[in-house]
Order: C-alpha cells, then sequence, then structure tokens
C-alpha cells in the first residue's frame, strides 16, 4: 500500500482529542486527507469551527463532527464517544493528543498540579481508550496512538509532574498493547521532543527564562543543540500518527516512535 495516499482510512472513523492544539490539529488535517471520517475535539469551539472549515475547503467529502468537551470529566468524555458513534458509526481510530504541561521543581510542586497533570497525561487517555475498545474490540479492528513525549523516556529538570505523566502514558501503551493485540487492535505511541506548537514554545519561553535568554535566542539554540538543526513541525508528528494507524505499520504494536531530530538514539 501506499502510506499516504487518499484512500489509506476511507470508510474509517477518527476520533482525535486535542485537535485545536497544533499535533491534533494537523493530525485531523492528515487523517481526512488520507480519507478518514473524523470526530475532532477540544475545549474552544471557535478553533473547532475554524479546522472543520479547514478541512471542508481542502476534503469537500470528509464528513467532520465536532465536539467541545472537557476531557477530564467523565459525563464530556461519555457524550464525546456517544455523540461521535451517533453521527459517523464506529470509532476505528483513536489519537489521544490531549495534554497539558507544566509543575516545577519538586520542592515547589503541589499535589493539585501533579493530580491535574496526571489526570489529563494519564487516567484520562485510558478511561477514554477504554470506552472506545469495546467497540473496536467487538469489530476486531482498531488502533489507537498515544501521543507521548521524548519526556516519557528521561527525565527533565522541574519535569517530576510531566515526565511521570508520559513515562506513565508509555506504560499504559505498553500493557494496553499487549492485551488489545489478541483483538486486531494496535496500541502505539509517538514521544515527540520540541514541537512548534503552543505548548512547545511555552516550554522553550520557559526553559529561556531559567537560563537568562529571549524567547528567540532559546529556540534558535534549542534548534542548533538537534543534530537535525532544528525542532520538529506538528506536521511531522501528525505523519507518524497516520503511518501508526495505518496497516502500512501493520505489526508495530506497543512502540514509542521518536521523533527527535536525531537528539535521543535509543
Ligand atoms: N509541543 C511539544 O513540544 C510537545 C512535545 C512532546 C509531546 N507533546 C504532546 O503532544 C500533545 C499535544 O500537544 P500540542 O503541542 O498540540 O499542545 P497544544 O497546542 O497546547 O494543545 C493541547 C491540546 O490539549 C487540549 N486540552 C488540554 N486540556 C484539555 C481538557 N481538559 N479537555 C480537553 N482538551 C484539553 C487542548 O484543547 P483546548 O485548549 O481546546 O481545551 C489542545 O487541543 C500533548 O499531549 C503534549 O504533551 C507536545
Amino acid at each position: 500500500m501506499s502510506v499516504f495516499s487518499s484512500n489509506v482510512f476511507t470508510g474509517k472513523h477518527a476520533l482525535v482529542t486535542g485537535a485545536t492544539g497544533g499535533i491534533g490539529y494537523e493530525t485531523a488535517k492528515v487523517l481526512t486527507a488520507m480519507g478518514a471520517d473524523v470526530t475532532i475535539t477540544g475545549r474552544k469551539e471557535d478553533v473547532l469551527n475554524q479546522l472543520k472549515g479547514d478541512i471542508q475547503s481542502e476534503q469537500p467529502y470528509a464528513k467532520v463532527v465536532s465536539v467541545v468537551a472537557d476531557l477530564a470529566e467523565a459525563s464530556d468524555r461519555e457524550k464525546l464517544v456517544q455523540t461521535a458513534q451517533e453521527k459517523l458509526g464506529p470509532i476505528s481510530l483513536l489519537v489521544n493528543s490531549a495534554g497539558i504541561s507544566g509543575g516545577s521543581v519538586v520542592e515547589e510542586l503541589t499535589q493539585d498540579v501533579l493530580e491535574r497533570i496526571m489526570h489529563l497525561n494519564y487516567t484520562v487517555p485510558i478511561m477514554l481508550s477504554q470506552q472506545i475498545y469495546k467497540t473496536m474490540k467487538e469489530n476486531q479492528e482498531g488502533a489507537i496512538v498515544n501521543v507521548s513525549s521524548l519526556s516519557g523516556l528521561r527525565g527533565t529538570y522541574a519535569g517530576t509532574a510531566y515526565v511521570g505523566s508520559k513515562f506513565a502514558l508509555n506504560g499504559f501503551t505498553q500493557s494496553f498493547a499487549l492485551e488489545a493485540i489478541e483483538h486486531n487492535v494496535r496500541v502505539n505511541a509517538v514521544c515527540p521532543g520540541y514541537v512548534d506548537t503552543e505548548m512547545g514554545r511555552d516550554g522553550i519561553r520557559r526553559k529561556g527564562e531559567r537560563e537568562n535568554r529571549s524567547f528567540e535566542e532559546q529556540f534558535e539554540t534549542e534548534s542548533r543543540n538537534l543534530p537535525s538543526g532544528r525542532i520538529s513541525t506538528p506536521k511531522e508528528v501528525a505523519n507518524t500518527i497516520a503511518f501508526l494507524l495505518s496497516d502500512a505499520a501493520e505489526n508495530i504494536v506497543g512502540e514509542a516512535v521518536k521523533i527527535s531530530g536525531g537528539s535521543v538514539m535509543r
């Protein structure tokens, strides 16, 4: 098969969380360009409307359902999956991209912040996957990609909360992958380094403040320090997600695929 052709996901329904953010937004566009119908979700209704318009202008035949939901709330997650499946049928592709960064050095970390980050980055993808897995298992078909991070593979300064949540997400990916593959459902993760999105730029800004550099100087430093010489784009992460969801990745199971410009090599 040709990995990025326009009919790879024809007849498939993909749910993309974090679709109002940099990575989820591009992922929804890439998946629809590959033939999928999509349900997009986030809390920002205006951005969801903009994305829906973007997709429909590029892919007039794509079906797009947009659902405003706060994924931290179980009732919103229920409503999301129910609406999505009522409108577009069984979900067979799931991208767990919603996430938050933040936290601080351990001395200043509050339990509240720690629990909020763990909840959204770890508990929520599990509970959402659990809801959709029911249908995938019945149909013996599905693929899930969790958007993790290089921070799920090694510690970072002041990263206890975020890093812990992404290590945990990688652990979930591996364990669930072993259960789900028996039912022809593949579970994988992507682990990007800095990506040029609001979250990525915010991380670079905070690091710059610690190192007495402006945002522009820090962005330049981070780019220069990467073997590839540049930070990843959201589209590059979206392409990797699309590949992992496709049958071209049929025997890739429980992986954490790094997108690091060569900065981490094992
Ligand atoms: N950017 C990077 O450098 C980078 C690197 C490695 C991994 N990642 C991971 O990539 C994923 C996407 O990040 P991004 O770069 O696209 O960040 P982003 O632009 O900040 O987007 C974050 C997304 O998460 C959603 N979200 C946050 N809290 C939510 C909630 N309570 N309910 C529903 N949605 C919520 C946001 O939606 P609303 O604001 O509309 O609620 C938004 O769509 C995250 O899991 C992040 O950890 C990012």
